[in-house]
This record gives C-alpha cells, structure tokens and sequence, in this order.
C-alpha cells in the first residue's frame, strides 16, 4: 500500500510553510500527535514518576510505563525492563562503552563508516588500555566486508556497529553479522539511529544483544531516545550515570542497587519526551514501517537518476535500492557548505553539508565533505523534481 502523504503532511504544521525538508537523518520534522502528547504531560499532570504518591505522581509513573511497553513493542523486545531511557543514540552507547565489565586488552570490532558517537566512546576506552580497537574497512562500494569481519572477530569480545550509516544511507547485514558473532562467543550492539526510524525491527528477531537509538530522527521529540539490552545482560553492567531512582537505599559508604531499568535512569527524566517518543512511535507504527521504506527507497532513487544526469555530480556509496532515504554527493570540487546554502537561499530546500559527524571517514579517503539529502514519509516526488531543477540552476553559479 502506498503512503498517503497529502494526509500525513496536514500532521505536520511546519510544512505550511513553503520549504522542503531534506534533512530527516539530522532531525525529522514533528507531527502535531507528538507535540500534543507532550502538552499533555505540561498542562494536565505534570509530576514526578516512581517517587510522589499523589495523583500527579501517579499519572506520570502510569504513562511512562505505558510509554516504556509502546517503545518495547516496537522493537519487538521481550520485557519492558529491557528498554531503558536515554537522551539519545550517543548516550546509549556511551552507557554501554562505560558500564561493561571489560577484561583488560579485550577487542572492540568497530566499522570505518561509524559515527563519531560509535567511535570516541571505544577510542577513549582504547587510550586508557582498557579495550583493544580495531577497524572493519568497507569494500569499495562502502559497503559491509563480511571477510574481513569473519576473520576480525574471532578473538572479540564485543561488535559495536552502525545498522544503516548516515554517511551514505548503507544498511550493514545486521542477521549476517550476529548469527558470525554469535558462533564466535561475541556480542553485538547496534547503532540503530538510521534504521530504526525507517524500516522495521525487531531485536528478538536479530536477536542483537544492545541496540540504541533517537526519538529526534523518528518524529519524537529531541534529548529523547532509548538503549535495549537483553536482561542478563544489562544486569552484568555497573551504572556510570548514577544518582536519584538508580538505588533502592544507600549509607554514607555503600549502596543497593534499583532494579532494572531504573538503575540506569539517573535523575530527573524527561517526561514529556518520554510520552512524546512513545506517541511518535505509535504514529510511525500505524503508516507502518515497510510502507516508509519503499516510499524513501522510489524517492531515492528518482533523485539518484536525476543527479546522475549530471557528469560532475558523484554519489558515495552503492546503487539507491541499497542507500534507503540518504544520498550524499558532491558536485567537482564545490564546497559542500556552499551547495547547501545556496539550496536554502535560493530555494528553501534544506540539506545537511560537512562531514555528517563521520570525519573519521572523510579523512581516510581525503575528502572535505559531501552534501546529504535524506528523506522521510512526509516528501513527496514534486519535492524531489524541485530539489533536481534547483540542483541544475545552482551548479552555473558554483
Ligand atoms: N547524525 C546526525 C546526522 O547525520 C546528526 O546528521
């Protein structure tokens, strides 16, 4: 079934405004559902969760556990306590890198395309002679080496990867890398801020061991996402982030721990991103996931073969059925800067330019930066054919 996307764009009242918005894998645009779910918590009850025995109290405490299931359904985990709160992907990961019981000189496995938030974590941990790095280069088509990963991740003890990159929209065989991983006694997390937004998944189903990811690149709120990690799992790790709810009672030299997932919810939570994510979940859930996946997979690819007119225009990565909603090209030797601003004066067409936080990458392979369209449910092929046209005039002033 195709999108409707004249229905889905009266959600978002941003989109009255005359502008195209190619930006989604930086941050989506928000439905009203969201920002009302949010509202609600401010105007009608906005209390404390798991502390204060009031009305107040209680309603919080009753949505957000409402809104821990919604999230726990849609990853397809086994129980709530196995989706914790974060601000987002990079704190997720980051809880992880910090939180496990690392032998000294155990091998991290990472890609050449992760993000920076997929790579200082383990790189700080490496300088400290924690944990061994190593990188997993991609073929030249930047996609996935399965040989070099097969023979890499023999002595490991954990992967940590990227399941579809922001630098060119490439998803990583994520089943193919676990069930390898698996049979060689290693564990699996996955940076899913690029996927879990556009196609569906289910941890039980990849049987993935960590998974993080955003609400703010999922039509969820910002400062809002969320880490799985399989129950026997989180319970091995020590909290780094400690403070209010992560105990049940402490003295003045000792602790006992909360349970899961509250002894890794330090502090004050974000209640109102918390009832937001969740609602942006429900929204996505109702389109349904494959229909977004198709609807950015034709859009990509009409706008790969309108970029492909053009001789100086080069696209990194593989053919657009591989590339999901993302392409990231550069024209010659033009500024990548300069495209995007040009696209935004002139058009009020919004890209994303630069290195896209994966200077790893560009400095490997000695290039400044690229411009990036991403797309989402809400553009439309007009939008693309606009972008095209607008391409054409800007490349004489470039
Ligand atoms: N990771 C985000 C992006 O790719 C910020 O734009």
């Amino acid at each position: 079934m195709g999108l409707n996307v004249e229905k889905i764009r009266g959600d978002f009242l941003v989109l009255q405004k005359r502008i195209v918005y190619f930006d989604n894998s930086c941050v989506t645009l928000r439905p009203r559902q969201v920002v009302e779910a949010m509202n609600k918590y401010y105007y009608e009850f906005s209390g404390c969760a798991g502390r204060s025995m009031h009305q107040f109290g209680n309603r919080t405490t009753q949505e957000v556990d409402l809104s821990r299931k919604q999230l726990r359904k849609f990853i397809d985990a086994k129980k709530d306590e196995e989706v914790i709160f974060t601000r987002n992907t990079t704190e997720g990961i980051n809880l992880v890198a910090n939180s496990f019981n690392f032998k000294k000189g155990d091998k991290v496995l990472i890609t050449d395309k992760e993000h920076n938030s997929n790579l200082l974590p383990w790189q700080l941990l490496a300088e400290k002679g924690t944990i061994k790095l190593e990188v997993i280069n991609s073929k030249p088509d930047n996609t996935f080496s399965m040989e070099e990963f097969e023979e890499k991740v023999k002595d490991a003890k954990l992967v940590s990867i990227v399941h579809t990159s922001n630098l060119d929209g490439v998803t990583n065989p994520a089943r193919e890398i676990i069930k390898t991983a698996r049979k060689n006694g290693v564990l699996v997390m996955l940076d899913a801020a690029q996927s879990a937004p556009h196609k569906e998944l289910s941890v039980r189903d990849l049987d993935v061991d960590f998974l993080a990811f955003s609400g703010h690149k999922m039509l969820g709120p910002s400062g809002m996402g969320a880490l799985y990690g399989k129950k026997e799992l989180l319970e091995e790790l020590n909290p780094f982030l400690v403070g209010g709810e992560t105990v049940k009672d402490t003295t003045y030299t000792s602790r006992e721990w909360e349970n899961l997932p509250e002894r890794f919810e330090a502090g004050l939570q974000n209640y109102a991103g918390i009832m937001g994510f969740a609602e942006a979940t429900r929204y996505l859930e109702k389109i349904g996931l494959k229909n977004i996946e198709k609807h950015e997979e034709k859009l990509n690819s009409q706008l790969t073969d309108g970029l492909n007119k053009y001789g100086d225009v080069k696209i990194i990565g593989p053919s657009p059925d591989k590339r999901g909603g993302i392409t990231s090209f550069t024209i010659g030797k033009s500024d990548p800067h300069q495209i995007a601003m040009l696209l935004d004066h002139s058009a009020n067409i919004m890209i994303r330019s630069g290195a896209h936080c994966v200077h790893s990458w560009f400095n490997k392979h000695k290039i400044s930066g690229t411009a990036r369209a991403s797309l989402y449910l809400y553009n439309t092929p007009q939008e693309v054919d606009y972008f095209l046209e607008n391409i054409k005039k800007i490349r004489k002033l470039l």
